[in-house]
C-alpha cells in the first residue's frame, strides 16, 4: 500500500502525541500553528490536510496543495472551509459530526450551578480570606423549571441532567419529536409559552438565520422576572442589547454564557485596536455591550470552552483519524459534508 502524505495542522502538543502512536505507516507531519501560519516547504505535495477552526482552507491555500484529496476538520462546523471550491476540484471534506454532547451540556449545569451557590464570587471572597454570607444567598434548582430551547444532542442531555437535578422540564424546537418526550421526561410548549413558564433559560440551537437574536427585546419581555439564561450554542442567538437592558432592570437575574456575540473581537481586541476607527457601529456597539456584561456580577462568561475536555477532544481526534483512513483504506466517506 502506497503511503498518503498526511499534515495536521492547529494541534496541541498533547494532541500532536496522541495522533503520533496512532498514524502509522504514513508520510505524517504535525503542526501547532495554522496552515496561514506554516511554511508549506517540504509539505505542499499532501494528499490529506487535518485543520481545526484557525486555518482558514480559502481557494488561494488549495491552490498551494495541488495534490490534494481531503480536508478533514476536527469540528462539527466547517464554514472555514471553502467546501463549495473543494467539491469542484474533487476534494472530499469531512467534519466530526457529534463528539460532546455531555461535555457541553455539563458545561452549562457548570454555569448554573456557580450562578445558583454564587460559587465564583465566594471562591474569590475566601481566598482574600473573607469568611462571610453577605450577598451570597444562593437558590435551588429542585424544582425549578428549566426551558429547553432545541431538543438535539446537546438539549436532550440537558434535560437528562436537569431530570437527576428534580427540575420540571419544559422545551422548544422548531422541529420537535413527539417521542423523545417520553424518554427525557419533558413537555414540548410553544416558545411564548417556554419565556413566560421557565425560570431557567438554556439555548441548544444552531446559528440561523431563523436563529439570529431569538432572544431579543420582544423574548425577554415575556419572559419570568428573574429568569437565569444560559448560552453554550452561539452568541448571536441572544441580541446582547436586550440582554444588557434585561439584566440592568432586573428581569433577567443572571446569565451564564460560554459564547458571545462578536466574541472574536474579544479575543483580538490588541489587534482591533489598530483599526477601531474603521469598525462599523454596530460592532463596537456590541463590544462596549460585552465588556459591560462581563463586568456584571450575576453574570459569568466563559471563553467558549464548553466542548473543551480531554475526553471530548480525544473523540474528535478519534473521529478525525477514522475520516482520515477511511481515504486512506479506500472505505466510504461517513462523514463527508460536500458530496
Ligand atoms: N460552546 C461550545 O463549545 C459548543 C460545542 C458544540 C456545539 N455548540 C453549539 O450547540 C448547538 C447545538 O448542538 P447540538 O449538537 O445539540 O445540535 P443538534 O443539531 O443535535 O440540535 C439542534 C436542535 O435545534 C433545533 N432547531 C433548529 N432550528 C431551530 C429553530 N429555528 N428554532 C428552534 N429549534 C431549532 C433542531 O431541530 C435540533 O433539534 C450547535 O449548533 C453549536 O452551535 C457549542
Amino acid at each position: 500500500m502506497s503511503s498518503f502524505k498526511i499534515v495536521f495542522f492547529d494541534l496541541e502538543n498533547w494532541q500532536l502525541d496522541y495522533l503520533k502512536g496512532k498514524v502509522l505507516n504514513q508520510d505524517a507531519h504535525y503542526f501547532t500553528t495554522s496552515v496561514m501560519d506554516t511554511d508549506l516547504n517540504g509539505i505542499s505535495d499532501a494528499d490529506i490536510i487535518s485543520t481545526f477552526i484557525y486555518s482558514k482552507v480559502t481557494k488561494e491555500v488549495l491552490d498551494k496543495f495541488p495534490n490534494l484529496k481531503m480536508v478533514a476538520t476536527m469540528s462539527t462546523g466547517f464554514d472555514h472551509i471553502d467546501i463549495a471550491e473543494c467539491k469542484r476540484r474533487g476534494i472530499a471534506v469531512c467534519n466530526v459530526p457529534a463528539y460532546g454532547d455531555n461535555t457541553v451540556a455539563e458545561h452549562a449545569f457548570g454555569l448554573l450551578l456557580n450562578l445558583s451557590k454564587k460559587i465564583y464570587k465566594a471562591y474569590d471572597r475566601t481566598v482574600r480570606g473573607q469568611f462571610n454570607y453577605d450577598g451570597l444567598l444562593g437558590f435551588d434548582i429542585k424544582g425549578k423549571t428549566l426551558g429547553v430551547i432545541g431538543t438535539g444532542r446537546i438539549g436532550c442531555y440537558s434535560m437528562k441532567i436537569a431530570n437527576g437535578f428534580g427540575m420540571n422540564v419544559i422545551a422548544y424546537d422548531a422541529f420537535p419529536r413527539e417521542s423523545l418526550q417520553a424518554e427525557y421526561n419533558f413537555k414540548y410548549v410553544s416558545l411564548d409559552d417556554l419565556f413566560a413558564q421557565s425560570d431557567i433559560i438554556t439555548i441548544h440551537v444552531p446559528l440561523l438565520k431563523e436563529t439570529i437574536h431569538l432572544i431579543n427585546d420582544d423574548a425577554v419581555s415575556k419572559m419570568k422576572k428573574g429568569v437565569i439564561i444560559l448560552n453554550t450554542a452561539r452568541g448571536p442567538v441572544i441580541e446582547t442589547n436586550a440582554l444588557v437592558k434585561g439584566l440592568q432592570s432586573g428581569k433577567i437575574g443572571g446569565a451564564g454564557l460560554d459564547v458571545l456575540e462578536d466574541e472574536t473581537a474579544i479575543k483580538d481586541e490588541w489587534s482591533l485596536l489598530h483599526e477601531i476607527t474603521t469598525l462599523p457601529s454596530e460592532q463596537l456597539k456590541v463590544m462596549v455591550e460585552n465588556e459591560a456584561l462581563m463586568k456584571m456580577e450575576n453574570v459569568l462568561v466563559t471563553p467558549h470552552l464548553a466542548f473543551y475536555t480531554r475526553e471530548a477532544i480525544t473523540r474528535i481526534l478519534d473521529t478525525n483519524l477514522k475520516n482520515i483512513f477511511d481515504l486512506v483504506e479506500n472505505r466510504g466517506l461517513e462523514n463527508q459534508v460536500n458530496k
